[in-house]
């Protein structure tokens, strides 16, 4: 315990740096920029902003305030405002563990990615627009039929799975202090890709054309309940909370540091650099929608098909430095995934582990990454995709926003919101109001279960996930899983009083 309570608060920068990387991730480009382009291009921003500033911003100031408050990681703060509550900081750490298992293999495909842009593996030209898509499922994923047949292990993944992990150990085994270093380096260099690839994706023919979809507004969809459930879905992934990491990261922010503008500097990085990965995203796909004569529909234009199938098309019908794209493209993914990988790590579940049982960092932090590691291999199986898929709608998104919802209460009506305002406005520069405690108490907790229930329940009760039948039952298993992991971790008592 005591190592952890050593470590050394962070310099303001470092701080901001860690947190921005920890927010900026995957998320920022397959999926912010197609959110924007399906709910009504720029008219989706209204939404969003206003998203920030009644459900984000509160929310970020909230985890960072608290473990500020309390300088412990978040089943700490917990415990502090009462030893039944502990079991809410434990669902939030153990979501974090789930998602980190799976985010790094992510980084994997993005690693191996890294080495296929180099000899434009899936194919150069035509071919290789035609040649993205197999690559990925039968080359590099050797994609089985379904969740049930798991089939053999991918080795190259394996491999890049394991430099992943290396990494976020080397970064994050002796603490916070290089963990802020590292992700001012690794984030400087993060936006100096994607302005690069900005640039490259819209001096490319039919750039504006993509750019149009992107942005075009169409006011009419804010009429629609749609469009705010995509904004706030968006807006708590993208920030990195409801991880229990940004109550880690909020321990670390030095005593006379300022909360409340540290969590609206972070906020508005993020957006911008998502806003800016929409023009990389959007001028490549318009170029390859007047290349081939096709139209966006025939496209992905999010998720993993953005990043692994796409955007390879794209790469492959560069007429110029296709290859180096594809390099810094990738590269750049990997980047900005670890910086939220590490994050997870870290802030989300081993500082948690080491101060509940007093295990010293390097322990903690071997230990944690070789299990992440280890549970990792079963996404890397030809059958992984399918699992990933659902682990992530466990995690990213219910348990996600269920935990938020669960703190949000907790600290807003148990601890009082009002208590917690005063702590930050006596840190921070940005006063906030009572109007603070209203967003904590009812509009963070209605917002998040909003979109909870509306995008769902409401969905996934009707239509199995992704129709995969009787396996999406998996997501509330997990679930309840989580939840039980959560509640015996609070039951092991001992070792957290030594
Ligand atoms: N914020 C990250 C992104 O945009 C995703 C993430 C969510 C990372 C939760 C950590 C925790 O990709």
């Amino acid at each position: 315990m005591a190592e952890v309570k050593r470590e050394k608060f962070l310099s303001r920068r470092h701080l901001i740096f860690a947190a921005i990387g920890s927010a900026i991730g995957l998320g920022n480009v397959w999926r912010f920029p197609y959110m924007t382009y399906a709910y009504g291009g720029a008219a989706f921003l209204i939404p969003y902003i206003i998203g920030l500033i009644v459900l984000g911003i509160p929310w970020m100031i909230l985890e960072f305030g608290m473990g500020h408050k309390m300088l412990k990681a978040a089943p700490g703060v917990f415990e502090g405002i009462g030893k039944k509550w502990e079991w809410a900081g434990w669902f939030p750490s153990i979501s974090a563990f789930c998602i980190d298992t799976y985010y790094a293999v992510i980084m994997a495909w993005a690693l191996v990615y890294v080495g296929s842009s180099v000899t434009l593996a899936w194919g150069a030209g035509e071919a290789g627009a035609a040649g993205a898509s197999p690559y990925f499922f039968n080359t590099v994923l050797q994609l089985s039929s379904g969740p049930g047949v798991l089939g053999s292990i991918r080795w190259p993944v394996v491999a890049a799975l394991a430099i992943t992990w290396l990494a976020i150990f080397f970064i994050i085994f002796k603490g916070a202090e290089l963990i802020g270093k590292v992700s001012q380096v690794v984030m400087c260099i993060a936006w100096v890709l994607i302005i690069v690839l900005v640039i490259r994706g819209v001096t490319l023919a039919g750039a504006g054309g993509g750019l149009n979809w992107y942005l075009a507004p169409d006011l009419s969809v804010l009429k629609g309940v749609d469009v705010w459930f995509a904004a706030f879905s968006q807006i708590a992934f993208t920030l990195s909370l409801g991880m229990g990491g940004m109550f880690t990261y909020g321990r670390f922010i030095a005593k006379k540091s300022d909360i409340s503008n540290t969590a609206l500097v972070t906020s508005l990085a993020d957006a911008s650099f998502a806003f800016l990965a929409g023009f990389a995203v959007f001028s490549t796909v318009g170029y390859i929608t007047q290349a081939l004569g096709i139209g966006i529909s025939d496209v992905a234009i999010s998720g993993l098909g953005l990043a692994f199938v796409t955007y390879p098309v794209g790469i492959s019908m560069m007429p110029a430095a296709g290859s180096l794209t594809g390099v810094l493209f990738f590269l750049m993914m990997w980047m900005i995934g670890l910086s939220s990988a590490y994050f997870l790590a870290y802030a989300g579940f081993i500082v948690p582990f080491m101060d509940k049982f007093g295990w010293s960092r390097t322990k903690t932090a071997a230990g944690g990454c070789t299990i992440c590691f280890l549970i990792g291999l079963v996404y890397c199986t030809q059958g992984g995709l399918y699992w990933l898929d659902m682990v992530d709608r466990t995690v990213c998104f219910y348990t996600l926003l269920i935990g938020g919802a669960i703190a949000s209460i907790i600290i807003g009506w148990v601890y009082g919101a009002a208590k917690l305002r005063a702590h930050i406005n006596e840190t921070s520069e940005f006063k906030v109001g009572p109007w603070f405690d209203w967003l904590i108490k009812i509009v963070v907790p209605v917002g998040l279960l909003f979109v909870v229930i509306y995008g769902g329940f409401r969905t996934d009760i009707a239509t199995p996930y992704e129709g995969y039948g009787s396996w999406a039952n998996a997501i509330w298993i997990l679930m309840a899983v989580v939840l039980a992991l959560s509640f015996a971790l609070q039951g092991i008592k001992g070792a957290s009083s030594k």
